[in-house]
């Protein structure tokens, strides 16, 4: 539809406080200016509802008004929050293999409720029962941040799952990412605290407007504790659950709980909670059986088709009291087409049941698995494919790009991409859903957000992310290699490295770049404003970033270049500080956007100051005199020709044609790691090297894109060749199917395979604030490429 220029809109409220009457409030705007608006009405108060709805106004029809968005505010006032931290009193062992508590309580309602909400966090991770029913659909609740500064509360419509007279709240509680072990070189427990606990407070609504509120507090003696069944869980290693210890209806009102222990309060700051965003994590979809294959031993590999994020639901209805089963999960299988498990380090993603002849269904709870494959063993009798479910799960976001073309190859690459994408938005962007990582590595993200951000509608779930990345550097004085930080092995202390400290500029400006959101730019420029000027103190006299940091790696360069060693990710072939100064010089630049667009003239001028001595020190250090580069790479002249590190067309045209004679030269490979990889194809592109563009993109050699594909990946790998052409699976530690970050090269196949860019023009010549650009670049794909 056409909207004129002069067009207006009205915005509508209708809004009522439950058990009052109801208003509706209307606003007419400009239609120009009808997206990211303020809310253009009164404030909402508290437990107010509101149902908001758009209309093109039109002087001679009647308003068709859009859909209602319902909004609600949350706890808006410290005040409002009265419930306690509460858990298990009894002594545990400073072990991570701890017997998970259930905590309960009852409650007596006078009336029918006609609104009521249930708030609830942990310590740990939480799930919810109401009178024997499972309160919302969310897994691993609260989520991972940093805990002792931001606990997010999730508020649930409970309206239906209460009734007048008495009832019953019960709280399942697990490790998670609070006290489970958490990281690599066998990972650490209690990070946040040893203590499990649940924040509770359920407020409920009566028709005469009249209010019952019920807290989570140890004083009052109706908050229990007891162990549950969940014997032991690691979101890595799995989770063993015993179901004959499951009390039976336990969070319903009839239940006998004179055996259950009174609750602890456990120190906790209110302050700290805070509602999030961003939707939580959930089922997003299901796998269905490929094959099952039973081994010698009985055990039976169950092929769901895809790698990913996900969890076995089993039907264990037929399974006798005392049956023990397990479950391992892999993403790939060995030569004998048993799991292959070595990459997984410690998190060896096993979960175990025993049966007590009666439960029907068993989904463990506390646990999540990064795998294609699963290995059932000890299942009694025949285990049929509709005794399985798989369910996928990631963090709720809005699909808004989408890639489709006539080769079924560049098809299944893209959707590996969007395969790995989704199976590491899991709470914060992590680098891979299987092995004892699980982190949110900065740099992958730092890469690939440009591309996350055409798929999804990524700006909830990363601006939540963002404000720990800020609050750690501000702490630290350096952007950590992963937010959350936890001091880990070699990575003990955080110290400003490029790419991944690059993620406080390059994450903001791709969620603007895909939003046009200033509101959003303003709240983060803070963190990238701190990083530039944080790196500004480690050049050199003459611009360049070549001080190593005292990390054992030094800088991590153009990590996982095709030429790295299974044991020296970071041996690249392309200089350590020639990528720095190359990243940085291009955050530098984008923090002057920034900067242009807040209105800040004097950051403007002063990053624009640095921006001239940065890239004059590059084009000293880096470039001869020939137009040559000093690292003489795929990688070295893509950030060049891509990040504007050349003044001239002539050095453009020799950079160009140099990147273009190196990729004929490896015989169309890609010779690019992390960093490189994705500038190359943009980069020949922009140097009017299309063909060669397109003939490496569609490459099947090992390192290529599609090569991976060829050997039958249903996700990114972390290392080009994580599968070597022989069918041998890397040597190397570090060795995942799902990492998302060379994945990065899909924002080259939209753009230029597609035509279609966020890129938006900034400066003073033109400037579009939330027009998508469409490129002149139109190119149509190959179509005969075959499947490997
Ligand atoms: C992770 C990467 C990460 C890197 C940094 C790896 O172990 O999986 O994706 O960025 O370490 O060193």
């Amino acid at each position: 539809m056409d909207i004129a220029q002069d067009a207006n809109v009205l915005i509508r409220v209708r809004r009522r406080l439950p058990g009052h009457d109801e208003h509706t409030e209307q606003v007419i705007a400009s239609a120009s200016d009808n997206v990211l608006r303020d809310w253009p009405f009164r404030p909402l108060g508290k437990r107010e509802q509101a149902y908001v709805s758009v209309a093109l106004a039109n002087d001679c029809d009647e308003p068709i008004w859009s859909d209602e968005a319902y909004v609600e505010p949350g706890l808006i006032h410290s005040g409002d929050i009265l419930s306690q931290m509460v858990g298990p009193a009894w002594r545990e062992p400073w072990s991570d293999r701890r017997q998970a508590p259930l905590i309960r309580t009852e409650l007596q309602l006078r009336d029918t409720p006609q609104c009521a909400r249930l708030y609830v966090s942990a310590f740990g991770l939480v799930d919810a029962e109401i009178n024997g029913n499972p309160v919302g659909e969310d897994i691993l609740n609260p989520g991972w941040t940093l805990y002792n500064e931001r606990l997010q509360y999730r508020t649930y419509d409970v309206t239906d799952l209460l009734h007048a007279g008495n009832n019953a709240m019960g709280f399942w509680l697990g490790d998670g990412w609070y006290r489970g072990r958490l990281g690599f070189w066998g990972g650490k427990p209690n990070v946040y605290g040893s203590k499990l606990g649940v924040w509770a407070q359920l407020e409920v609504t009566f028709a005469d407007g009249s209010t019952q509120m019920v807290a989570s507090n140890a004083y009052d003696g109706a908050w229990k504790a007891a162990k549950g069944p969940i014997i032991s869980s690691g979101l890595c290693e799995g989770e063993t659950y015993d179901a004959r210890l499951l009390p039976e209806g336990w969070s319903c009102a009839s239940f006998d709980d004179s055996g259950w222990e009174r609750v602890t309060e456990i120190d906790f700051d209110p302050l700290t909670l805070t509602s999030p965003e961003h939707d939580p994590i959930r089922r997003i979809g299901s796998h269905d059986i490929v094959s099952m294959n039973t081994l010698d031993d009985g055990s039976v590999i169950i092929d769901f088709g895809q790698n990913c994020t996900q969890r076995l639901e089993f039907n264990v209805s037929t399974l006798p009291a005392g049956t023990t089963i397990t479950v391992q999960h892999a993403e790939v299988l060995d030569n004998d087409g048993d799991l292959f498990t070595r990459p997984l380090r410690r998190g060896i993603q096993r979960d175990t049941y025993i049966s007590d002849g009666k439960n029907k269904t068993w989904e463990p709870r506390f646990t999540i698995h990064g795998f294609r494959y699963a290995k059932v063993q000890g299942w009694l009798g025949t285990l049929r494919p509709e005794d399985i479910v798989c369910h996928v799960y990631g963090s709720v976001m809005r699909r808004i790009g989408w890639f489709d073309c006539s080769s079924e190859i560049v098809n299944a690459m893209h959707s590996n991409v969007v395969w790995s994408m989704l199976s590491n938005f899991v709470s914060v962007p992590t680098d891979c859903p299987q092995r004892d990582e699980r982190m949110g590595w900065t740099g992958d993200i730092a890469l690939f957000a440009p591309t996350a951000s055409f798929l999804y509608d990524t700006e909830a779930f990363l601006s939540n992310w963002l404000v720990d990345v800020a609050s750690e550097t501000d702490k630290y004085n350096a952007v950590p290699y992963y937010v959350p930080f936890i001091p880990l092995a070699e990575w003990r202390k955080p110290e400003n490295i490029a790419i991944w400290g690059d993620a406080a500029v390059l994450v903001p400006w791709a969620l603007y770049m895909a939003s046009g959101d200033v509101h959003m730019l303003k709240r983060q420029y803070a963190l990238s404003r701190m990083y530039i000027e944080q790196v500004s103190e480690l050049l050199s006299e003459d611009g360049v970033w070549d001080r190593p940091p005292k990390l054992e790696f030094g800088q991590l360069g153009d990590w996982l270049d095709p030429t790295a060693p299974p044991e020296d990710a970071a041996k690249a072939m392309t200089a350590k500080e020639l990528v720095a100064t190359a990243f940085y010089a291009q955050s530098v630049t984008i923090a002057k956007h920034m900067a242009e667009i807040l209105g800040n003239d004097g950051d403007k001028s002063d990053f624009e100051a640095l921006e001239h001595r940065v890239r004059t020190g590059f084009q000293r250090r880096f470039i001869k005199a020939d137009g040559r580069m000093t690292s003489d790479t795929q990688c070295a002249y893509a950030l060049a020709i891509q990040f504007k590190l050349i003044s001239d067309d002539e050095g453009l045209s020799v950079a160009g044609n140099r990147l273009a004679a190196l990729v004929r030269a490896g015989d169309y490979t890609v010779g690019t790691g992390f960093a490189g990889t994705p500038y190359i194809l943009p980069a020949l592109t922009a140097t009017g090297h299309l063909d060669e563009a397109y003939r490496l993109f569609l490459s099947t050699k090992c390192p290529s894109w599609l090569y991976q594909v060829s050997m039958g990946a249903t996700t990114t790998w972390e290392r080009w060749d994580s599968q070597r052409p022989d069918g041998s699976f890397n040597p190397g530690g570090m060795t995942s199917f799902n990492h998302y970050s060379l994945g990065s090269v899909a924002t080259w196949m939209h753009e230029t395979i597609g035509g279609i860019s966020h890129w938006r023009r900034v400066g003073r010549s033109s400037w579009y604030p939330r027009c998508w650009e469409v490129q002149s670049t139109m190119h149509m794909c190959a179509t005969t490429v075959p499947m490997g």
